[in-house]
């Protein structure tokens, strides 16, 4: 290939992937989800770029459960449907190569809705790109970790949605799916800027459940996937009735814990993982309406969209917090899955490997290893 010449690699989205149904990754058939297109960037050119645009590339992809419902056709979810043909939509973190927008300067990071892609031109604007400074984090990573958008999301659940304040002391407390970025950030802040009797968590293995264990004190997690999880989780309960449930998996755990709840307790609906990939059946689907009566339950489901106004300040707090060690920031564990170069087909595969839990905190993938400030940009 001409050294002048940017070969683009882009997933798009070439059919809508049904609700409770796995995305379809078999290429081979005309109703795949996904389609890789190869384009290819003359930046010779001098009118490559129109006013306001960039060329950028992406270096991390983020990975989230939530972008299975941004590949339907709802168009009554919070986001708009993506057309067909467009970019596979993703959060992640890009760097500018080329520029012909005044805000944003070659060798520059945002974070944005980048999209399944490794290179593309676009107008900032336009996937709600914002400038990220490397020189205020230890690893650019940290823009989708320990200040993204799942630590967000768990600090809203934490001080917004729980009802709890951080003095009300003796409080107990549900997370579902602890190891993953959200339940993992969340079941640190509580632990350590609550001031709870215990922290119930839940996840699936021995191994995570060790590891949600390490992220502070008072935490106790069992794993969902063991023949005595049920038995374990009344163990650990202890006889004690739980305050308030952050749930991110819905399904048979929620079916389950609603009968552990306090009466007038809270159910923080911030996810509901179990169902994105399944046709609903009665374990997997939520049937315990009446002890959300007998028991006065509230449940308040929340979009972190919803806060935007409100990230930056929140991301001071996180800084602030890390900085004076409140919270650890080596807890704030990244499972990077690779993806690039000649690599980057393996993107839909990878980010599918989510719903098998094939993640330890915050899944990212890399999609670009110009990654430090050192690396002058690479044209
Ligand atoms: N409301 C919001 O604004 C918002 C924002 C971000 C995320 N979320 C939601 O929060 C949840 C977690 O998101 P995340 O980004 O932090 O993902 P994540 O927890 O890092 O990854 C998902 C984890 O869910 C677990 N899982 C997958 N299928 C499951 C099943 N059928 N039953 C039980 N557990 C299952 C797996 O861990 P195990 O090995 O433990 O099974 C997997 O690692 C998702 O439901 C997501 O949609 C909501």
């Amino acid at each position: 290939m001409k050294k002048h010449v940017i070969e683009a690699k882009q997933y798009l989205l070439n059919n809508y992937a049904q609700f409770n149904q796995p995305v379809n990754l078999n290429y081979s058939t005309k109703d795949a989800t996904f389609k890789l297109l190869h384009k290819y960037y003359n930046i010779a050119d001098r009118n490559l770029l129109k006013e306001g645009e960039i060329l950028y590339e992406t270096i991390y992809l983020s990975n989230d459960p939530a972008q299975k419902g941004w590949f339907t056709a709802a168009t009554d979810s919070y986001l708009p449907p993506t057309p067909l043909g467009d970019p596979a939509p993703a959060q992640g973190i890009g760097r500018v190569l080329i520029s012909k927008n005044k805000k944003f300067q070659a060798g520059e990071f945002f974070s944005g809705m980048v999209g399944w892609v490794s290179h593309n031109i676009v107008n900032p604007k336009s996937i709600s790109a914002v400038i990220v400074d490397i020189s205020k984090v230890s690893k650019l990573s940290d823009y989708l970790s320990v200040f993204g958008g799942t630590t967000l999301t768990a600090y809203l659940a934490a001080f917004k949605y729980s009802g709890i304040h951080p003095e009300d002391e003796g409080k107990i407390w549900l997370i579902s799916g602890a190891a993953g970025g959200l339940g993992s950030a969340l079941a640190q802040i509580v632990s350590k800027l609550f001031k709870p009797k215990l922290v119930l968590a839940i996840a699936g293995g021995s191994e995570k459940a060790r590891y949600v264990e390490s992220l502070g004190p008072n935490i106790k997690c069992v794993d969902y996937k063991s023949k005595s999880y049920n038995r374990d989780f009344r163990n650990a309960l202890n006889g004690e009735l739980i305050d308030v449930f952050v749930d991110q998996v819905g399904g048979s755990i929620l079916n389950r814990a609603i009968l552990h709840m306090r009466p007038f307790g809270r159910i923080v609906q911030s996810g509901a993982i179990s169902g994105y990939n399944e046709v609903s059946d009665k374990d997997e689907s939520f049937y315990n309406y009446p002890v959300v009566i007998t028991k006065r339950l509230s449940i308040k489901g929340f979009v972190v969209l919803d806060h935007a106004t409100e990230f930056s300040k929140i991301i001071r707090h996180l800084n602030e917090l890390t900085r004076r060690g409140t919270l650890d920031i080596s807890k704030f564990e990244e499972t990077v899955a690779q993806a690039t170069d000649d690599q980057f087909y393996k993107v839909p595969d990878l980010w599918n490997g989510i719903f098998e839990g094939v993640n330890k905190g915050k899944y990212i993938t890399q999609v670009s290893n110009n990654n430090s400030r050192s690396r002058a940009v690479k044209l």
